[in-house]
């Protein structure tokens, strides 16, 4: 719009400089032709009315033509008398053969200048002609005008084009602004509804609306979030599929395992045995979290209020006993969660994740503390904290930061479950070091109403 002003703006200068230029020049001819033809007539009439007989009608021609010339007309006689003078009987019988266009107009000539006049003491166009009689000058008409009324003439026509310009930019403004608004709100809403989908509202689509190329732009927005919609699916289907078929193998596994060990095995193969238990234990508990995963983005339940303090109690109650285990002081902070919507199965889970990853992280004699404030937890740890690289890179699925690498043994699942159920209610998980060492994991979930 700012643009289309500039553009409009410069057509009108262009424009309208250049007439308002030709338009003065053109005042000002017609000012001085008129003039001219006005003395023209008012001699040839006069021509008859020279007798003192009759001074009283070419008074009257000097008046009623100085109204047509806006200005003032005078009649003189062959030796530069004033025999009639619009202005008023004040100067008849005075000479003015002494001004310069009179005394043109006596020798035979028109004359048409601008002078300064003494008696006015501003400037004047002066028109004088000879009144001719039997082929010689038996006397001239004046016809005076101010030229400071000429240029205020001017200077109307001139502000009249600027106003008409003034008005074309304005309509041309307000068109182009309405324009605009038509352009930019179907944009606008194609906008939200792209961060809608980035947000991870695979069913947000666009509204067909606009113009031809926003209504194709729309319509090919929505060939795309169906695909995507449709790859999404088959993938998590894909995962959802293979851990489940995953499960019952497993099972089974773990069943012959555990009658090789009942059976009687040296000590060797007993251990061996043993370990291979455990290892099972851990595929199944991957083929779990996948299972869990997969299934994290569609909503089983419409939600609830869940409180985020009982949440916390109850995470406590849970992981006392495997924090005594390893040492750590698991504490309540303060609690102010309050209200969230959301399932009260998809918190505890989250949860889970974040102090599983507290007590596996930090050291041995440090304490780890569950705190509410309004719609979050927050879980500190005095462990190693993050790398540089961390990051993002933790909440991808089955990557394992530095203190995962470093430590205990885990599938590096745990946070991209905690992400993708807190995500599911239109919360987030995140993961940042902690002033004075260690970490701070948080859940955030919208505050229930
Ligand atoms: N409290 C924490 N302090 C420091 N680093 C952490 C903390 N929590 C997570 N991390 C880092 O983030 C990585 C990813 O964590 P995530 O819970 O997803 O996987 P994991 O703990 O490695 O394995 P599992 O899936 O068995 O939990 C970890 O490997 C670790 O490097
Ligand atoms: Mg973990």
């Amino acid at each position: 719009v700012v643009a289309l002003g500039y553009v409009l703006l410069l057509a009108i200068v262009a424009l309208g400089v250049p007439l308002a230029a030709n338009l003065s020049t053109r005042v000002n001819d017609e000012v001085r032709s008129q003039a001219r033809s006005q003395a023209d007539l008012v001699a040839a009439t006069a021509a008859d009315l020279l007798a003192p007989a009759r001074r009283g009608e070419l008074a009257t021609l000097a008046r009623t033509s100085a109204d047509t010339v806006r200005g003032r007309v005078i009649v003189v006689d062959r030796k530069g008398i004033v025999l009639a003078d619009s202005a008023g009987p004040a100067e008849l019988g005075s000479s003015y053969r002494a001004r310069p266009e009179i005394a043109g107009a006596l020798t035979g000539h028109p004359v048409q200048l601008q002078r300064a006049s003494h008696t006015l003491g501003e400037e004047i166009l002066a028109t004088a002609v000879p009144i001719i009689r039997n082929g010689g000058p038996v006397g001239a008409v004046r016809v005076t005008q101010s030229v400071a009324a000429v240029h205020a003439a001017v200077r109307r026509v001139e502000l009249g084009l600027a106003l008409v310009g003034a008005i074309v930019l304005a309509i041309g403004l307000a068109v182009g602004v309405v324009i605009a608004e038509q352009i930019a709100r179907p944009l606008g809403r194609l906008e939200r509804v792209a961060k809608r989908l980035a947000g991870g509202d695979l069913s947000a689509r666009a509204a067909i609306e606009g113009s031809r190329e926003q209504r194709s732009l729309g319509a090919s927005f929505n060939e795309m979030a169906d695909r995507m919609q449709r790859l999404l699916g088959s993938q998590r289907a894909f995962v959802a599929d293979a851990s489940h078929q995953l499960r019952t193998p497993l099972t089974g596994l773990r069943l012959r395992i555990e009658e090789a060990r009942a059976a009687n095995v040296g000590p060797q193969a007993a251990a061996e045995l043993d370990a291979g238990l455990a290892e099972v234990d851990r595929f199944a508990q991957i083929v779990e979290e996948l299972l869990v995963l997969s299934r994290a983005g569609e909503r089983e339940s419409p939600g609830e209020r869940v409180d985020l303090d009982a949440a916390i109690e109850r995470a406590l109650m849970r992981w006392q006993a495997a924090a005594g285990e390893q040492q750590i002081a698991l504490e309540r902070g303060s609690l102010r969660g309050g209200a969230v919507w959301c399932a009260e199965a998809d918190v505890d889970r989250a949860l889970d994740v974040l102090v599983e990853n507290a007590l596996r992280y930090a050291p041995r004699g440090s304490d780890v503390t569950l705190a509410g404030a309004p719609g979050r937890i927050d879980v500190r740890d005095r462990g190693p904290g993050l790398s540089a690289q961390d990051a993002e890179a933790i909440f991808e699925r089955f990557h394992r930061g530095s203190a995962g690498r470093g430590g205990p043994p885990g599938s590096g699942l745990g946070l991209a479950i905690a992400r993708e159920l807190a995500r599911g209610w239109g919360g987030e998980v995140t993961l940042e070091n902690r002033t004075g060492g260690g970490a701070i994991a948080t859940l955030t979930l919208p505050e229930a109403a």
